[in-house]
This record gives structure tokens, sequence and C-alpha cells, in this order.
């Protein structure tokens, strides 16, 4: 199998086992590390609905508990007619280990959008900002 056909199936099972009962949006998230494994990530809703994890960061936190760090690529699944780009949030979560990401969106009626994250967040804060006062 293609590596992007990977990657983009290991977002869509993932969006499998969303927890959205609140939205009724699911969205999956798949990224590809540097050493080439492949981490996911599935929203998980709550009834205080702003506690609400989105795909995408969950699936970075996982990557980051198991020790990786360096993502080539996200692919982000979803039912909507149109490949949902990521949130906010999320692009300032990903930026922070990897600002030139290449951001893959996925519909389930087949549509594919790719993005590379520092268009989607330009000028974004980092830890040379917190570092530069000093
Ligand atoms: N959601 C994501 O998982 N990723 C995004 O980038 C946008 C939004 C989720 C959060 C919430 O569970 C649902 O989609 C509706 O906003």
């Amino acid at each position: 199998m293609k590596p992007d056909d990977e990657l983009r199936n290991a977002a869509f099972a993932a969006m499998e086992n969303a927890y959205a009962p609140y939205s009724r949006f699911r969205v999956g998230a798949a990224i590809r590390t540097s050493s080439g494994e492949i981490v996911s990530g599935c929203n998980v809703e709550n009834a205080v609905y702003g506690e609400a994890l989105c795909a995408e960061r969950v699936a970075v936190s996982a990557a980051v508990a198991r020790g990786l760090r360096e993502f080539e690529e996200i692919a982000i699944a979803s039912e909507s007619d149109d490949p949902a780009p990521p949130c906010g949030s999320c692009r300032q979560t990903m930026s922070e280990f990897a600002p030139e990401l290449k951001v893959t969106g996925y519909s389930k009626n087949g549509k594919k959008v790719e993005w590379k994250l520092s268009d989607l967040l330009p000028e974004a804060f980092a830890l040379n900002h917190l570092r530069g006062k000093e």
C-alpha cells in the first residue's frame, strides 16, 4: 500500500472511534513520524461542551507521549462534504513540532486537499519569541 493511502486509512479508522455524540461530527487524524510510525487520534467530546478534544491534538499528544516529536505529515478524515482544515488551536499545536508539516484533509466522499501548515498558520508564535524577550 502507498504511504499516503496507509495514512489516509489510519485517519479514517481513527474516525470510527470518535466520541462525538454532541456535534455528531466525527474526525480522525493520523500522523506519520520521521521514523515512519503512524500515530492516530480522534475527537473526544464531553457533556461540558468546551472540554472537547480535537482529533489532531489527540494524535499529536499520543505521539509525544510515545517519545515521537518529528512529524512528516498528518492526514485528517471527516464526514464533511469538503475536507475539513484543522482548527486554529490544532494549527498552533502542530506548529510547535512541525511548522512545515504537510496537512492532508480527506472527506468520506473521496475528496482530498493538501495544505502546508505554514500557509495555514503564518507568523506562528514559537519558542524563539519567548526566548527573544531576554
Ligand atoms: N474537530 C476536530 O476534531 N478537529 C478540528 O480541527 C475541528 C473540529 C472536532 C471538535 C468537535 O468534537 C467537533 O469536531 C465539532 O467541532
